[in-house]
C-alpha cells in the first residue's frame, strides 16, 4: 500500500511517500480502507520529535490519527463492524492514518456521519472530540453559560464554537480580523479581533474560556472569568500545571487541560448532532496524501481556518 512513512524526527523533508506493507489486525481490530485522513497539529509535533517522550523511536512510523474510509476486515473479537461498513474514527497513538490502510481499535471508529463524504467525516475526530470533552467534561458547560472561544478559527476552533452554541451557550469567538466574518458564520454571537483588543482587559466576564490555541495563561484570564468560571487550555505549562492543583483544592475559578480521548460514544454523539445540522466540519484546503509535506506546512503555519484534510483515495 501507499503510505507516508518517516524514518528519523525532523523538518517536513523526513515525510516521505513510498509503498510498505499493509497493516494486519489484532482480534479487537478493524482494517480501514482509508478514503481521507487530516492534519492535526499533533501530527507535525510528533514529525519533530516534541513528543518522543511518547512517541520513541521506533521507527519507520506512520503518522496521522483522524481517518474515514470502508472496513475491509474485522478481528475475531470484533462485535459492531462488518466489511463494507462506512466508518470514520481514529488510530491509536502515534497514528498510522497517513495511509491506504490502518488497523485500528474497533473501540476508536463509529459509523460514519451520513451526510458527509469520506473527507469532511475525515476532519471530525480530533478536533471535533477535543471541543467536545473540553466543553462537556472539563467545562461542564450549561445552557445559557457565556463560553469564550480563544483560537476559534482553527481546527478544534470551529468545533468548539459550533458545539457550545448546540448546547445552549452565548458564545464569543476570538480570531484575527480576515477570519472574524468565518468565525461569525459558525454561530459566535460575537467576535473579537485579537489584533486589535485584548479580551482579558476588558469588562465581559466569562463562565468558561477555552483558550484552543493556549496563548494565553490563567493569571491572565483570570479578572474576565467568572468568580466560579474555568479556563480551559490544551496545552500544559508550569503556570497552568501549577493552577489546576491548587484551583481544584478551592471553591471558585478553575485551571483544566484537554487530553481528547478518542472513543465511539463521542463519535456517535457528534455523528448525531453532524446529521441533526447543528454541528459541521470547513475544510480548509485539501492535499493529496503524496503532497502531506506540503499540508503539513501549512498546518504549521497555524493560520489555516478550519480544517486541513488529505485525500487518500478516491471512492470505487
Ligand atoms: N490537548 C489535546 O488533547 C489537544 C487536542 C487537539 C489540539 N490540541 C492543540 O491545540 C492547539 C490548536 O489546535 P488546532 O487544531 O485548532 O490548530 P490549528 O487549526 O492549526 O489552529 C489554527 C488557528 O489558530 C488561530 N490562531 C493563531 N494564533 C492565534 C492567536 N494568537 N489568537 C487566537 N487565534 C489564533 C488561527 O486563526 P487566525 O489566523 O485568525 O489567527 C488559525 O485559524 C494546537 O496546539 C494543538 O496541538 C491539543
Amino acid at each position: 500500500m501507499k503510505a507516508v512513512v518517516i524514518r528519523r524526527y525532523g523538518t517536513v523533508e523526513v515525510l516521505q511517500y513510498e509503498t510498505v506493507d499493509r497493516p494486519t489486525i489484532k482480534p479487537d481490530q478493524i482494517l480501514v480502507k482509508i478514503y481521507a485522513s487530516s492534519v492535526n497539529p499533533i501530527d507535525w509535533k510528533t514529525r519533530k520529535g516534541m513528543l518522543q517522550f511518547l512517541s520513541g523511536n521506533r521507527f519507520p512510523m506512520i503518522l496521522g490519527f483522524d481517518l474515514a474510509g470502508e472496513v475491509v476486515e474485522v478481528g475475531a473479537k470484533v462485535t459492531q463492524f462488518q466489511p463494507g461498513d462506512s466508518i470514520y474514527g481514529s488510530t491509536s497513538f502515534p497514528g498510522g492514518a497517513y495511509a491506504e490502510f490502518a488497523a485500528i481499535p474497533e473501540k476508536l471508529a463509529a459509523p460514519k456521519p451520513t451526510n458527509l463524504n469520506y473527507e469532511q467525516a475525515a476532519v471530525v475526530p480530533l478536533a471535533a472530540l477535543t471541543a467536545l470533552q473540553a466543553l462537556r467534561d472539563q467545562g461542564n458547560i450549561q445552557s445559557g453559560q457565556t463560553v469564550l472561544v480563544n483560537g476559534a478559527a482553527g481546527g478544534v476552533g470551529i468545533f468548539a464554537v459550533q458545539i457550545a452554541k448546540a448546547l445552549g451557550a452565548v458564545v464569543t469567538g476570538v480570531s484575527s480580523t480576515k477570519n472574524l466574518d468565518f468565525v461569525k458564520s459558525l454561530g459566535a454571537d460575537r467576535v473579537i479581533d485579537y489584533t486589535q483588543q485584548d479580551f482579558t482587559q476588558e469588562a465581559t466576564r466569562y463562565d468558561i474560556i477555552f483558550d484552543v490555541v493556549a496563548k494565553r495563561s490563567p493569571s491572565e484570564v483570570r479578572r474576565v472569568l467568572q468568580p466560579n468560571g474555568i479556563y480551559i487550555t490544551t496545552l500544559p505549562s508550569p503556570e497552568s500545571l501549577i493552577q489546576s492543583v491548587l484551583t481544584a483544592l478551592f471553591p471558585g475559578q478553575k485551571v483544566k487541560f484537554i487530553l481528547e480521548k478518542p472513543n465511539t460514544q463521542d463519535l456517535v454523539y457528534l455523528k448525531e448532532l453532524i446529521e441533526a445540522g447543528k454541528i459541521h466540519p470547513v475544510i480548509d484546503r485539501t492535499f493529496p496524501l503524496a503532497e502531506l509535506a506540503a499540508a503539513h506546512a501549512y498546518s504549521e503555519s497555524e493560520r489555516a481556518a478550519g480544517k486541513i484534510a488529505i485525500a487518500v483515495a478516491s471512492e470505487q
